[in-house]
């Protein structure tokens, strides 16, 4: 027999055992048996959702007492920093295990060059500052990229139409040293520039950064499921034609493997596939492949979708998201970033009720 590779997955592993080893045929079987009452059911589960398994992504605007309505995401609000901290308590009290923050950056901070990102007291470095003191055992994530900062809305620095790698990564890396020195637990790269990690990590090492953590968002699709975000940061309006010349292409999928090796090679420490739910495969294939954690992001497109359809009577809301959930799961993902974190923790503490 030979050695299985370590990283082999669960399923994998199954079809090997289950090959040469045929099962007995009805009504031996049944597989219906274990189906046959709850107690049974939830025995013999081979995944769960857990309160380690979800991050909230947090929308985070100026001001005091300040907080407003995402339309295009129903139970989702942009808060200032004080009602943030407000509305994490909760949150954390149910088991939360870390947030992600995004900011939305007021009109007269936007310029072309995004330099607002690397501005050591801006919204975002606060945020992560007030909210590491009110809960210094929350892990907090920031997301690097240039769009909030930018009057074009794109990730990187733009001429004359084009966006530009080698100068954006110099952006980048600045953006991540304030953020780090903020306090963040995890720098998350969301802007899909080649070599990034690289030079990111590079600081982190010669800034006495050595345990901050790297979330990359190697395997990041051009998709049509982030409109809902770019309308609560305030960045839709901005954006100035698509992100096809820097995020990836949806009829691509090795290509995905490739931008997982660099990243890890770079140094990240954390991959994540984005968006979740259409690209499940990939989440597989990356969790397979690489023996590191994969986190997978129920975008905003996504979670509109459920609330949509539950506001029109056409789904369960609650029901829905932990199907979705743990289907994250099952595909290999070791963490979420959902919309729904919350109402998740709320569902854990009280099982649903005629659950499916
Ligand atoms: C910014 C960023 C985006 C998302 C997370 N970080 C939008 C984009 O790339 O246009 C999307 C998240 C979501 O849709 O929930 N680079």
């Amino acid at each position: 027999m030979t050695a299985k590779p370590e990283n082999k997955s669960q399923t994998a592993q199954e079809q090997d055992i289950l090959e040469g080893f045929p099962l007995p045929g009805y009504p031996a079987t049944r597989l219906r048996r274990l189906r046959s009452a709850g107690w049974i059911r939830e025995m013999v589960a081979e995944y769960n959702v857990t309160a380690n398994d979800v991050i909230l992504p947090l929308f985070i605007t100026e001001g005091q007492n300040a907080s407003e309505d995402v339309t295009s995401m129903p139970g989702v609000a942009r808060r200032s920093i004080d009602l943030t901290i407000e509305a994490l308590k909760p949150a954390i009290d149910l088991g939360l295990k870390a947030a992600a923050v995004f900011p939305v950056v007021p009109v007269e901070k936007k310029t072309i060059g995004g330099e607002e990102a690397f501005n050591p007291d801006n919204l975002i470095c606060r945020a992560v500052a007030d909210i590491k003191a009110a809960f210094p055992g929350l892990g907090i994530i920031t997301d690097v990229a240039l769009d909030p900062y930018t009057t074009h809305g794109h990730d990187g620095i733009v001429d004359d139409g084009r966006i530009l790698n080698d100068e954006t990564v110099e952006a980048l890396v600045k953006q991540s040293f304030v953020q780090a020195q903020a306090g963040a637990d995890v720098i998350a790269p969301s802007d899909m520039m080649d070599g990034r990690i690289g030079k990111i990590r590079q600081m982190l090492e010669s800034q006495g950064f050595e345990n901050t953590m790297i979330l990359s968002y190697a395997v990041k699709y051009a998709s049509c499921f982030y409109g809902p975000f770019r309308d609560a940061v305030n960045s839709g309006g901005f954006l100035k034609g698509d992100k096809k010349t820097y995020q990836m292409d949806p009829a691509r999928s090795g290509e995905s493997l490739r931008e997982v090796a660099l990243d890890i090679a770079e140094g990240a420490d954390m991959v994540m596939v984005k968006p979740g739910l259409p690209y499940l495969d990939i989440i597989k294939t990356v969790k397979e492949a690489f023996n590191i954690p994969v986190f997978a992001y129920h975008v905003s497109g996504e979670f509109a979708m459920l609330k949509a359809a539950s506001e029109n009577g056409w789904l369960d809301y609650d029901t829905a998201l932990m199907e979705t959930l743990l289907s994250f799961k099952r595909a290999g993902a070791n963490g979420i970033f959902t919309y729904g974190a919350y109402d998740c923790l709320k569902l854990l503490n009280k099982p649903l009720k005629n659950s499916a």
